[in-house]
């Protein structure tokens, strides 16, 4: 059955919204549906809870509701803590959403070819953001993360700065992103798809500048580096 439900409302349980509707306006639900099976595009006229029959809707709803409210945990004050919240909140989200964005991507540059407003080009750039933040994160992850965290001699300066530099690498790239694709403001005609590429494009943009801030600005600090804004 096809509620004609509303998508205005927050109020309004997942559930008894439709699945195009949410995929639009809820950056980072595409993934969660492609992880279910779930037809966002050409099966988005149905609620979740009938799109969803057979799965554990509450569970799928509970990550709904984590994106929507931005995991909005503050971030931690011990450096251990404070490490593992980047982790888990940045590097695994980010190589999360970022497949799922060239996907979508590629799917709407190649859909609406021949619309003036396509963002042609912004695949590639994504995938690029993707490769040089996996390359970074690691090093992040196996060298400088490690060395802060077991303390001792070992001069972590030089690291440090190398990964500053990458950051304004990756900040310029943002500002590509966003420029190509018109700050990510969707065309009135746009699809499904295409609104939920902005969505999802728009919240990655901002979780990379947020990484950013807390490493450079929090984090590195703490190590003799200094603030950058
Ligand atoms: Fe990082
Ligand atoms: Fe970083």
């Amino acid at each position: 059955m096809n509620s004609a439900v509303s998508n205005d409302d927050a109020h309004v349980p997942f559930r008894d919204q439709l699945v195009g509707n949410i995929a639009a306006t809820i950056p980072g639900a595409t993934a969660v549906f492609r992880a279910s099976r779930i037809d966002f595009c050409c099966g988005g006229d149905v609620v979740l809870g009938e799109a969803a029959r057979g799965l554990d809707v509450a569970a799928l709803e509970a990550s709904l509701h984590e994106l929507r409210s931005g995991v909005a945990a503050a971030a931690p004050g011990p450096t251990d803590a404070l490490v593992n919240y980047i982790l888990r909140r940045y590097h695994e989200t980010h190589r999360r959403e970022l497949v799922e964005l060239v996907r979508l991507a590629r799917k709407v540059e190649a859909v609406h070819r021949e619309h003036p407003d396509v963002p042609r080009g912004l695949a590639d750039e994504f995938e690029g953001l993707r490769l040089e933040l996996h390359e970074h994160m690691q090093k992040e992850e196996e060298i400088l993360f490690p060395r802060m965290l077991a303390g001792g001699d070992i001069p972590i300066s030089d690291p440090i700065a190398r990964m500053r530099e990458e950051h304004r690498h990756h900040g310029a790239r943002l500002l590509r992103l966003e420029e190509l694709a018109h700050d990510f403001e969707a065309p009135g005609d746009a699809c499904r798809s295409w609104c939920a590429l902005y969505a999802g494009a728009a919240k990655v943009v901002d979780d990379v500048r947020e990484h950013i801030h807390l490493e450079n600005n929090v984090l590195f600090p703490r190590f003799g580096g200094s603030c950058e804004v």
